[in-house]
Formats: C-alpha cells, sequence, structure tokens
C-alpha cells in the first residue's frame, strides 16, 4: 500500500488569545476571592519551555509513567479499537505521547485520520510534522479550545470503524469536578456507538511525593509558575516585584488536589496597566493559579460511567501510581 500522508488544516488558525481577552482576564480573577489566575496563561513561550523541564525532574513523574504506559500497552490498546479509523487527541502537546501509540500499527494497517486539537499553533505544527511521517496517516490540525475541536471533529468522522480519543497527562485534573463531567459528556457526545476513550489520569498517592512533585528542590515549579507574573508585566504592562512573591504548593485532602499559589511576602501595591487595575496585596496573601485533582481507579471509572462510558481496562504505573484507563461509548 502507497502511504499517504496529507496535513490539512480545517480551521484557519486563529489569534493567539488576544492581550484584551488576557487583560479582562486578569482584571476578573485577581480581584474574585479568593485571588486567583487562570493556569491556562502558564503557557507562554517560556512557560511551555520551564513545563517541559519539569516533566524531566525526578520528583515529577507524572509524563514518564505516561509514556512508560503507552509504551508497554500500545498493541493491547489498538487492538481494543479495532478498526480504528480515526483517532482524536486533545491537547495533543508534541504529539510524541500518540507517536508512541501508533507507532504500533502493523505494517499495512488501514488508512488513519489522526486529529489534534490544540490552543497552541507551534504545538500542533510540532505535532503534525511527527505524526505525518508514520505511515498511512492523514493528519487534521484544530487550533480550538476542546469544546470548538470535539464539535469540528465530530461532523468529520468517518461512517465506518472505530474512533480512538485520547485525553492524557492527566489535563483533566485542572477542571473542577463538575467542569470534568461536563467534559467527559462532551467527549461521549462526539463520538459514536463502539468509539474507545483513553484517559491518563494521576493517582492519590502519599502526600510527601505530590509536595516533591509540585515544589520540587530544584525551583523549576517556581520559577514555571512566578514566569505568570513575569508574562503579566510584560505583556500587560504590570510592575509586580518578582522578589516579592513566593511559589507555595499544598495538599487538599478535602477536595483531592494539589493547589499552586503565588505568595506575596509583604504588603505591596500593584499596577496592571492593561487592566487598568491598581490592588493592595497584604503580607501573605495568595494568588491561586492552578488546581491538580487527584484520583482513585474506582472514582476514575465512576465518573467515567456516569458520563455514559462502559469500563473496558485499565493500566497502572504502580510505582508513580498513574492509570491509564480505557472506556467505550
Ligand atoms: N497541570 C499540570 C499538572 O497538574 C502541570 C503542572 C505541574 C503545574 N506542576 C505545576 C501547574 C505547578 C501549575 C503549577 O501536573
Amino acid at each position: 500500500m502507497t502511504p499517504a500522508s496529507a496535513r490539512v488544516s480545517v480551521r484557519p488558525p486563529a489569534d493567539q488569545v488576544s492581550t484584551q481577552q488576557f487583560a479582562e482576564d486578569v482584571a476578573f480573577y485577581l480581584t474574585q476571592t479568593p485571588r486567583q489566575l487562570p493556569s491556562r496563561y502558564l503557557y507562554d513561550a517560556l512557560g511551555s519551555a520551564l513545563f517541559e523541564a519539569i516533566t524531566r525532574l525526578p520528583w515529577y513523574r507524572v509524563t514518564r509513567a505516561e509514556t512508560g504506559l503507552l509504551k508497554t500497552h500500545a498493541r493491547a490498546i489498538l487492538s481494543a479499537c479495532a478498526p480504528l479509523t480515526d483517532t482524536v487527541e486533545l491537547g495533543a502537546g508534541s504529539g510524541e505521547k500518540l507517536a508512541r501509540v501508533l507507532q504500533a500499527r502493523d505494517a499495512g494497517s488501514a488508512a488513519l485520520r489522526v486529529h489534534l486539537v490544540d490552543v497552541s499553533r507551534s504545538a500542533l505544527s510540532a505535532a503534525a510534522g511527527l505524526l505525518v511521517g508514520l505511515p498511512a496517516t492523514q493528519v487534521i490540525t484544530h487550533e480550538a479550545t476542546y469544546e470548538a475541536g470535539l464539535a469540528e471533529f465530530s461532523r468529520t468522522q468517518s461512517e465506518t470503524g472505530h474512533t480512538l480519543l485520547l485525553f492524557l497527562g492527566s489535563n483533566m485534573g485542572n477542571f473542577d469536578p463538575p467542569k470534568a463531567n461536563e467534559l467527559l459528556c462532551q467527549i461521549r457526545a462526539a463520538l459514536q456507538p463502539g468509539d474507545l476513550f483513553l484517559l491518563g489520569a494521576d493517582l492519590i498517592k502519599p502526600e510527601r511525593e505530590l509536595m516533591l512533585a509540585y515544589d520540587d528542590p530544584l525551583g523549576v515549579t517556581a520559577a514555571f509558575n512566578r514566569n505568570l507574573l513575569v508574562r503579566i508585566n510584560r505583556e500587560l504592562g504590570a510592575d509586580f516585584d518578582l522578589d516579592s512573591f513566593q511559589h507555595r504548593a499544598l495538599w487538599n485532602a478535602t477536595e483531592s488536589r494539589m493547589e499552586s499559589y503565588l505568595v506575596s511576602t509583604r504588603t505591596q501595591r500593584v499596577r496592571i496597566a492593561e487592566s487598568r487595575l491598581e490592588l493592595t496585596l497584604h503580607d501573605g496573601e495568595t494568588i491561586w493559579t492552578e488546581s491538580s485533582y487527584k484520583y482513585s481507579l474506582e472514582g476514575l471509572f465512576g465518573s467515567l460511567q456516569a458520563a455514559g462510558f462502559a469500563r473496558r481496562q485499565a493500566w497502572i504505573d504502580e510505582d508513580a501510581q498513574f492509570a491509564l484507563t480505557l472506556v467505550q461509548r
């Protein structure tokens, strides 16, 4: 068979989030109680590079554990999905994880359409470049939010064969339970009966391990979190004094989530020109920048079943306590 590879962009690349949107979000979230900033703004070019560095830290094991599971169980995952005609990855990032799975396809496999959904244009083009090299693979990029990307995909999917949808990296952990349920329902709605959904999620583990993963001894996670203030200073004309903000991680056992904060170490005034905002932060006052929910395996399957999926299989990295769960619509 001739490897038919092509790259199509279904959606014309939209602008990166506009400065105005960023300014409005910062004004809104910083004046909430408690003060907060949306975690998606952590990932500018430097933030993405720092996160990439986090994934290599000995204390942050999510990425390595998941990559190992995908590599070891790629054939089992693929055979549960036969005949596979479409795959969709939400938040595809570099595309390396999906490539691990698809590399295990048999030589001479039927043509496959790969849909990549991500808000980052640079991530999409890197991932597309990697995946388009696989045999008989067509790559379709969607520079879009998960929701919009799912809607675009469901309009174009094949009538025959199965779809495998992947949502990896414990990205679901950034959604609070009602939002996570909403997203799982949207995923189910975009799929056909018989289609499969592979979800990667970090499991609850001893607090000491979680604290090291989210407040590492090298200070890379602290730099990643504080870079959000660097970004606001640069893009929104603000005057955050970096020396008087500290990174803090906290395990909230009641909510089963890691929380990350920026803590003001003195009473200070901050001006954010583009947001038309001036605020006083007190000594010890916090800005909440992200939550990362941790799950039990039963809790995960419970949420998936509540969203209308049937349990198929789970693979766990016992050492890192990370799970890949496979369910079927
Ligand atoms: N959201 C990812 C996670 O929960 C990325 C992340 C790792 C992160 N460490 C962080 C986000 C610290 C904010 C602060 O694993």
